[in-house]
């Protein structure tokens, strides 16, 4: 096991050092490797206060590029840090007192303007009907409904649990809203997905048509299951803001009658007009799917076809980026 002594006095030959040297060797008797680390010798900043680190689950997230990273990563590494530091003024050396702001706020990801994992938070403030949550230890969960069931695990098991390589620590079960499809659709901006069958494209359309005003999202022909984690993950909470109605391919141009939509594909069709002179009032725009574009039938109940003007070198964009532009372009 690697131990790791922060020694935070600026003298090399001086009382902490002295005292430091018989536990070094005591180290080495038991067959301990002890890295000391000088932080005289390092540049380290203080910590500005940016919380840029709380917004970064699966990294440092530190925004200031200086001797804290290198310092950080031997703390993450080792089985025990010791603080070897004289007292300065009733406390810590400054470059202690710098490590440690940061360190600590790096390492704990509860400090940001979100109190707790943000999916959770997001999930309460937009009405989820939670049922369970489960949690590792020391993760700071917000406040919950009562009847809410909370077990703590170790790690390990909510590693095992959860599908993502980086979990934040919290897995939650959850309703979402009854999403029964109405007879007819209110507003005039949808997006209707055709197909889009990855999770993380269909999560990101569903986010940025959240940020973009769309009024909803219609999957249909098989696209991703919208409560599958890595959509839900994708949204970033804009799940629990906007509905996703899926429809059978049959069922739209009567539903897209009745709330008196235009329907419109993006598709690179001879016809297909520049997206900036289509206008988009009052319509619902067909999405394509990554590997087959958009469904014959669909192309043809479609008013319009349009398209986003690009290099001609490059044949199309990814389901994500084009559904950004063309919701944008909606919203202007
Ligand atoms: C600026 C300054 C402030 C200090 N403040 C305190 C203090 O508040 N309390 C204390 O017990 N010792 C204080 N000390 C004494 C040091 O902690 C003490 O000399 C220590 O052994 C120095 O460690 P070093 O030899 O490794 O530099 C202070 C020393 C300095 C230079």
């Amino acid at each position: 096991m690697k131990w790791c002594v922060l020694m935070g006095s600026p003298r090399k030959e001086g009382n902490t050092a002295a005292l430091l040297g018989p536990f070094l060797e005591e180290c080495g008797a038991l067959g301990v490797e002890a890295e000391v680390i000088w932080l005289y010798d390092r540049n380290i900043s203080p910590c500005l206060g940016c919380m840029a680190c709380q917004d970064v689950v699966d990294r440092l997230g530190c925004v200031q590029k200086d001797g804290f990273a290198a310092v950080f990563q031997s703390m993450a590494d080792c089985g025990l840090i010791l603080l070897a530091t004289p007292i300065y003024s009733f406390f810590c050396t400054a470059p202690m007192k710098a490590l440690l702001d940061r360190a600590i706020y790096a390492g704990v990801k509860n400090y940001g303007r979100e109190k707790g994992p943000k999916l959770l938070g997001e999930a309460l403030r937009w009405g989820a009907e939670l049922e369970a949550v489960i949690a590792a230890p020391g993760v700071s969960l917000p406040e919950l409904p009562r009847g809410v069931r909370v077990v703590e695990v170790p790690d390990g098991l909510l590693a095992s649990i959860a599908d993502t390589e980086t979990p934040q620590g919290v897995v939650f079960v959850c309703r979402g809203k009854p999403l029964a499809l109405p007879s007819a659709l209110e507003g005039g901006r949808y997006l209707i997905l055709d197909g889009v069958q990855d999770p993380g494209n269909v999560g990101t359309i569903w986010r940025a048509a959240d940020a973009f005003g769309a009024e909803g999202l219609i999957l249909c022909n098989g696209c991703a299951d919208p409560w599958n984690p890595k959509t839900v993950r994708a949204t970033m909470g804009a799940c629990f803001r906007l509905p996703v109605y899926e429809v059978e391919e049959e069922a739209l141009p009567g539903l897209l009658e009745r709330s008196g939509l235009r329907l419109y594909a993006t598709a690179l069709r001879e016809d297909a007009i520049d997206i900036r002179t289509a206008g988009l009032e009052r319509c619902a725009i067909v999405i394509g799917s990554e590997g087959r574009g958009i469904s014959p039938q669909l192309l043809a109940l479609s008013e319009k076809a349009i398209k986003i003007p690009m290099r001609e070198r490059c044949e199309s964009l990814n389901a994500a980026a084009a559904a950004a532009v063309i919701l944008w372009e909606m919203a202007r």
